[in-house]
């Protein structure tokens, strides 16, 4: 088992996150005692995870269950948090995201273990020389978002117009802003849904989000779903 921990954390470095360079300082946690990252603790944490997130957090369920892996580790961190105190819903998590089960330390060590892991955008091609095990961990981290259907050019036109100033470019969102590109459309529909019915917060709702239609959301989602091509 240390030996497989050790290969992952070997490739997942090769394509290592902006993210996971920095390395967390020692911190005082609320119950006062020290907290310095502990990647073992990290990826046993997310065994549990793993039933709804996947093995690496690609997601899962079709896309009910968001990709979490690569993402910044506060954002991640603000979720679970935010989800520990009810203040974003979320059903599914309430057996584990409580203080007893998902304590601070736990927090931690569990949001860099999974910023740590960068999904690829695509499996391995078969003409890059690696040995079967790589190729396997690789192809399992991958996230890949199938082409939805709607038009590219006008969601472009809306992304860059509404959401491209906090959500990048390139889709792969900063810091406490998640990336939208390499995320399941199942999920990131579900969450304009909720956006709308006041269940989860979002900045300026009425002016980025109630005003388009149906097919301005599905274009835009077209046009997302390209950004990791
Ligand atoms: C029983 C299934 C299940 C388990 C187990 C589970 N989750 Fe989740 N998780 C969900 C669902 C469902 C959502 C999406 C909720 C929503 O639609 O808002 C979610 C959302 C999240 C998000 C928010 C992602 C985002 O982009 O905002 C994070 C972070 C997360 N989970 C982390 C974890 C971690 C860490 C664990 C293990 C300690 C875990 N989850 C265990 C079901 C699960
Ligand atoms: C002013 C900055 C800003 C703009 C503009 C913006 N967003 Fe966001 N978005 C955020 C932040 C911050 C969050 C995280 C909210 C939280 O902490 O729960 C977020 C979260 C999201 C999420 C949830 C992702 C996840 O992983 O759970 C979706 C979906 C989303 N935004 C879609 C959009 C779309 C579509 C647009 C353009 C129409 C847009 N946003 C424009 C700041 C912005």
């Amino acid at each position: 088992m240390r030996l497989a921990i050790a290969a992952i954390f070997l490739i997942s470095g090769l394509h290592g996150t902006a993210w996971a360079q920095k390395t967390p300082d020692p911190r005082t946690l609320p119950n006062g005692k020290t907290w310095t990252y502990d990647a073992d603790s990290g990826h046993d944490i997310m065994r549990t995870c793993a039933a709804c997130h996947g093995e690496f957090g690609e997601g899962g369920g079709g896309g009910v269950y968001p990709r979490i892996s690569g993402l910044h580790p506060e954002y991640l961190a603000e979720q679970l948090r935010a989800f520990k105190s009810r203040a974003r819903e979320n059903i599914p998590m309430i057996p584990y995201a409580n203080e007893r089960e998902l304590p601070e330390k736990d927090v931690l060590d569990v949001t860099y273990y999974l910023a740590s892991i960068t999904p690829p955008k695509h499996p391995p091609s078969d003409d890059v020389p690696m040995d079967a095990f790589q190729r396997l961990i690789l192809a399992k981290q991958a996230v890949q978002i199938p082409r939805q259907p709607g038009d590219i050019e006008t969601g472009q036109k809306l992304y860059n117009a509404d959401c491209m100033e906090c959500h990048a470019r390139d889709g792969q969102g900063r810091v406490k802003k998640p990336p939208l590109a390499q995320q399941h459309p199942t999920y990131l529909r579900a969450q304009i849904a909720l956006m709308l019915s006041d269940r989860r917060k979002h900045d300026d709702v009425d002016e980025l989000m109630r005003t388009k239609s149906p097919k301005d959301w599905d274009d835009l989602w077209a046009y997302v779903s390209t950004l990791d091509d």
